[in-house]
This record gives C-alpha cells, sequence and structure tokens, in this order.
C-alpha cells in the first residue's frame, strides 16, 4: 500500500494515495499547490481558474480546501474526467474542455489562475502573460507550478543526457525560477512576483515517481532520470503574482 501522507503537506494527506494516483498526470499536484496556495489569497468563493487541470484532483483540493468556485479548463482529457471526480467529492465545480489561446471567458472574470504542471506547455512564450491576465480581475492572482531546472539550458549550452534521454528538447520550458521572475517582472503587467526553486522539489517528485511505479510494479523513465540528477539540475519552480491595476 502506497503512503503519500506527508507532515509538510497536511491538507494533501487527506486524500486517498490511490485517487491521487489514478489521477496521476504529473507529480504530486497537491504538494505543489498546497506549497503554492499560501502566495494566492485563497477566500472562499473567489472565482480561480484551474489551468491544465488534467483530471481534477488539483480542482477539487481548490474547492474543498479553500471553498472557493473553480473551473477546471484542460485540453487533452475529457472533461467528463473531472467532472466524474467533482461528483465523488461532492465537488461544485466546472469542467470544461479549452485551448489555453482560445479560452472561452470574459476578460477580468477571474480572481486567481493556477497552474500546476501543465504551463511550460503553452506558457512560455514572449505573449502569453499579458493574454492570460486578461482573463484576471486588476488585484487577482496567478500561481504556476512547474517543471525548472537550477540553471538554464541556453547557459549550458545542452541538455543534460539523463534529462535529454526522457523528455528530449522539451526540457528547454523547464526554466529557472530567475528566469520567471525576469519574464514577469519586465513585462510590468504584474507586480509582488515570486518566484522559488520549491525546497523539496526534486525529492517530492521521486517520491511520488517511486510511488506511482510501485503501484504499477513497472519500471520507469521518470524514475531512471531522476535518480541519475540526484537534484542537481531538476525541481520545480513555483512562481506567482499580482496583476496590477
Ligand atoms: C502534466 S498534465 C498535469 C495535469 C494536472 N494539472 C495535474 O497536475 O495533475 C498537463 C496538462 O496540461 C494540459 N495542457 C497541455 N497543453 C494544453 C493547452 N494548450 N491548453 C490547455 N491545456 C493544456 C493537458 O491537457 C494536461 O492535462
Amino acid at each position: 500500500m502506497v503512503d503519500l501522507t506527508r507532515a509538510e503537506y497536511p491538507l494533501s494527506s487527506k486524500y486517498d494515495a490511490d485517487w491521487l494516483l489514478d489521477c496521476d498526470m504529473g507529480p504530486n499536484p497537491l504538494w505543489l499547490l498546497e506549497d503554492l496556495a499560501g502566495e494566492l489569497d485563497l477566500t472562499p468563493g473567489l472565482k480561480v481558474l484551474d489551468l491544465g487541470s488534467g483530471k481534477g484532483a488539483t480542482s477539487v483540493f481548490l474547492a474543498k480546501e479553500y471553498g472557493v468556485q473553480v473551473w477546471a479548463a484542460d485540453l487533452w482529457v475529457d472533461p467528463s474526467d473531472a467532472a466524474a471526480n467533482f461528483a465523488a467529492h461532492g465537488v461544485d465545480a466546472t469542467a470544461l474542455k479549452a485551448e489555453a489561446h482560445t479560452l472561452p471567458f470574459a476578460r477580468e472574470f477571474f480572481d486567481v489562475i493556477v497552474c500546476i504542471d501543465a504551463y511550460e506547455y503553452f506558457g512560455t512564450a514572449d505573449n502569453y502573460l499579458a493574454y492570460l491576465t486578461g482573463f484576471l480581475k486588476p488585484g487577482g492572482r496567478l500561481g504556476v507550478a512547474t517543471p525548472a531546472m537550477t540553471r538554464e539550458v541556453r547557459d549550458l549550452g545542452y541538455i543534460p543526457e539523463h534529462i535529454k534521454k526522457l523528455v528530449g528538447w522539451e526540457a528547454i520550458a523547464w526554466h529557472t525560477p530567475e528566469w520567471w521572475r525576469f519574464q514577469w517582472e519586465i513585462t510590468e503587467l504584474v507586480e509582488d512576483v515570486s518566484a522559488r526553486m520549491q525546497k523539496s522539489g526534486w525529492s517530492d517528485w521521486l517520491a511520488w515517481a517511486e510511488a506511482a511505479s510501485e503501484r504499477t510494479g513497472t519500471p520507469d523513465g521518470i524514475l531512471e532520470m531522476l535518480r541519475a540528477d540526484q537534484g542537481e539540475y531538476l525541481g520545480f519552480a513555483l512562481v506567482s503574482a499580482r496583476k496590477r491595476g
């Protein structure tokens, strides 16, 4: 039996490990969100977009733990999968299929936008922050958890072999927290920017990959990559800011 309870993530520890692993599309989404949430001023009733919400575990967590109204938008996962998770947890959230560049919402509709392990797929273009913050009310918060490296691939001049072997060129989207900070601050669209490498990012990711692999009984390329890395390059960046205005 897999144990995903962690003293440092008391809210996440309330959720069933098998359910979390059934929802698995990326590592430890609730741990990432619980850490990031401290920067997001989540209070009951706020309108929150969970962008790239996958099967909806983070949306369930947002609704249950913070009492916010959640819109769960995702491209690859059928919204009925997330809706089934919402119903099973007694959560009244809205699941929809949406592409991150053509979001079907009114301008300034949301108080908070959260994006856990998905921003790397669509959020690295220079113009994306301006597009996305268009959906935030002035003063609203944006919070992103995204795979990160301790050094920019551009500075290294190469993608480290153990990372390239698994993710190939996609690692060029795994930026350092410093890259994100500059990228967001220079726009002056947001203020109060926080960008940090999560302290336990690599070890949490490893623990999750071990749990996932133990459950399926199959060897895992992610485990191999993380073990080879030993925390030298890989982890997660937690990035948040407030929309000006
Ligand atoms: C690694 S999964 C993470 C899912 C979920 N946030 C979690 O942590 O379990 C990345 C998610 O990003 C979504 N995604 C990727 N590209 C997208 C796009 N262009 N627009 C909307 N969602 C996208 C995928 O559908 C997928 O569910």
